[in-house]
């Protein structure tokens, strides 16, 4: 059961006669900040006050009165202003985490109303190997997967890559001009990943060159302009002038340094310059490439459906791996025949308009238009996506498509949800679940020291090193009762926790954040055992198996007896309390996509098992039944703590 709700709904009748809109009012009945005014807390009675011209403290008073919650709470108390204070009754909440410890779904009802929901997310575009960027949508999305379907919901997870655009181009003038058979016969996913680096190198290296006279003039503009500036002028917005240009100059400088290495990165090197010198053409000459492909080319269709399954098998490892899967992986070329037909039905009902040989749809409040059509023919992501959210209503019946995509995408997603509205698509929920960069401790976007993307395979791999380390470390301290070592795990359990480690420190830092901010991706903060880390979640579970081997405890059979939960001690209250608020904190999850809330719930929940253990023996209780309910509690946490990490896709070994 959800507690907070059930308040918010004997809440809401009393309300009904205060005012006609109770739904902002009910929102004010929270969980308390402070254990000092109970369990929840109700702040409606002061805006109600205001509102009806009436003392807030006497409609507190009045609300309480009619309140009927005798059932599930002490008499409410009215403090200070007019706050009403809620505090459940311990036997009540014994009663309750009771069931919830003998409920497979921990508490969780089902939602009454399942919706469809599509979540697209990693969608990378493939091609190029996975990198740290695309972390955050493939953990992100996962997880809120994850959370949606226990929740009831059907949900329907789709990697909408991008297996169409001119990375292809790319690989395939790479295959006609670069390839090396044998590599490519050898590791062919290897070799593409190669062809694709060089050809992006190159064209880099043309693009430069061709920038660079351009951006010395510039710099020259700004510095003459400087120099007649005065920095020391008392006059504020002169002295502000000069700064700004000032650091203009230096974003400018900046820019040139970038430049001039990827130029110095091919001139330093005989070979490479060679096949730069021979293809000057080859960016125009790659998207030609892709053009042809979209054209139906037969020789470079045929390339396409060699290179795509490598591709997608490429990415599926880094999947298995992370333990994700998806129900399907449509990406943008599945839309390819659907497209024309959604640019005329576009028009037909006036939305496309061409302007200036495009087809466009100008859209309130942005001054781009969204355009579904290039001059040349070509059409666009808008357009792939817009027949994608065609597809999903139809075919899948969706209700709710969640978007798990970097915010700097958020001008395209708004655009598209605004076309689809127009378009006649009113009654799909879409929504753009943004989120931040993966930034490196310089504060700028995680890069290898060489200023490359940080691929994803290898950062994985990393951390799992890492992890071992910390692992092995701590099963070598172990000691026996007389102090010498005594190492509990064997070398193939370490590896495997290790995995559990490393994998879900990454995952877990990525989902801990709020995810519309950007956060600093530290190996040593996302792998230490203390502090808000998966790591410490991990112990915390392992510890109570621990105690379990230590009392020769079957967990199943435990269960089985049935020994009763009694809450005796404050920490066995606000623990099972805790347990008990699983369903709230999951039902936000829901509602705001936000898996920081669930993080941040296990963070407390095994805080809360921490201090019962200060407080409490469990082997040692001073009975027997109290050791048994001590137990069972434990083992209810476990479960809880299981649970939820498996929502987020970590791994909660059994001993560590
Ligand atoms: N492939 C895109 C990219 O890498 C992301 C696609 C997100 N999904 C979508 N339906 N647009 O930027």
């Amino acid at each position: 059961m959800n507690i907070l709700e059930t308040l918010q709904q004997r809440f809401a009748t009393v309300l009904e006669d205060f005012t006609d809109n109770v739904g902002p009012f009910v929102e004010m009945i929270r969980p308390s900040q402070d254990a000092k005014f109970g369990d929840y807390q109700a702040n409606c009675a002061m805006p109600l006050g205001k509102q009806n011209g009436t003392a807030p403290r006497e409609v507190a008073l009045k609300i309480v009165d009619k309140l009927n919650v005798a059932d599930l709470c002490e008499p409410s108390e009215v403090a200070g202003p007019g706050f009403i204070n809620l505090t459940l009754r311990t036997p009540w909440l014994e009663d309750l985490i009771n069931r919830i410890a003998h409920d497979e779904r921990l508490g969780v009802e089902a939602v009454a109303k399942p919706k469809t929901i599509v979540v697209d997310f990693s969608s990378p575009n493939v091609a190029k190997p996975m990198h740290v960027g695309h972390l955050r949508s493939t953990v992100i999305g996962d997880s809120l997967a994850r959370v949606f379907r226990f929740a009831g919901h059907q949900v329907i997870t789709d990697n909408h890559i991008g297996d169409w655009g001119t990375q292809f181009g790319m690989i395939i003038y790479g295959f006609k001009h670069f390839v090396e058979l044998k590599a490519y016969e050898q590791d062919p996913v290897g070799e593409l990943a190669r062809l694709y680096r060089l050809v992006n190198q190159l064209c880099d290296y043309h693009d430069a060159k061709s920038k660079l006279p351009e951006l010395k003039e510039q710099i020259e503009r700004a510095e003459t302009r400087l120099a007649e500036m005065d920095p020391d002028s008392p006059d504020k917005q002169q002295k502000k002038a000069y700064k700004k240009q000032s650091s203009e100059i230096a974003g400018l400088r900046a820019e040139l340094k970038t430049l001039k290495a990827k130029i110095a990165a091919v001139d330093d090197d005989p070979e490479l310059k060679e096949l730069a010198d021979k293809h000057p053409q080859i960016a125009v000459d790659s998207r030609k490439q892709t053009a042809k492909l979209h054209a139906g080319d037969q020789e470079n269709v045929r390339l396409w459906d060699e290179f795509l399954p490598l591709c997608v098998e490429a990415l599926q490892k880094i999947y298995d791996r992370l333990d994700i899967a998806f129900d399907h992986t449509l990406g943008e070329s599945f839309y390819n025949d659907q497209l024309a037909d959604v640019v005329k039905d576009l028009e037909k009902k006036g939305l496309a308009v061409e302007s200036d040989g495009a087809k466009c749809v100008f859209l309130e409040g942005h001054a781009a238009p969204f355009i579904v059509q290039k001059a040349d023919g070509a059409y666009t992501y808008a357009t792939t996506d817009l027949a994608t959210i065609k597809y999903r209503v139809e075919e899948f019946g969706a209700d709710q498509m969640c978007y798990v995509v970097d915010a700097r995408q958020s001008e395209h997603f708004s655009m598209l949800f605004k076309t689809a509205r127009a378009w006649g698509y009113n009654d799909v929920e879409l929504q753009h679940v943004q989120f931040g960069t993966v930034m490196g401790k310089d504060g700028r976007p995680y890069k290898t020291r060489s200023g490359d993307t940080v691929g994803l395979e290898s950062l994985l791999d990393e951390a799992i090193a890492k992890a071992s380390e910390i692992v092995a470390a701590n099963d070598d301290a172990k000691k026996d009762a007389d102090g010498n070592p005594r190492p509990e795990l064997s070398p193939e359990y370490r590896a495997e926790i290790a995995e559990a480690v490393g994998l879900g420190g990454v995952k877990y830092a990525d989902l801990m954040h709020n995810r519309e901010s950007d956060y600093v991706f530290d190996y040593d903060k996302m792998l230490a055992t203390t502090g808000n880390t998966a790591t410490y979640l991990q112990y915390a579970h392992a510890r109570i198996y621990g105690i379990f081997r230590k009392g020769n405890i079957l967990p199943a059979k435990l269960r089985s007896e049935v020994p009763r939960i009694e809450i005796k001690d404050p920490t066995e209250r606000a623990l099972a309390l805790r347990i008990a608020r699983y369903s709230e904190f999951l039902s936000d999850v829901v509602a705001d996509c936000r898996p920081n809330l669930l993080t941040q719930y296990l963070f407390d929940l095994s805080n809360d098992l921490t201090a019962f253990y200060a407080a409490c023996h469990v082997l040692n209780a001073e009975d027997e039944q109290t050791k048994r309910s001590r137990l069972m509690l434990c083992d209810v946490c476990a479960r809880v703590l299981s649970h939820g990490m498996s929502l987020l896709g970590i791994k909660a070994p059994q001993q560590m």
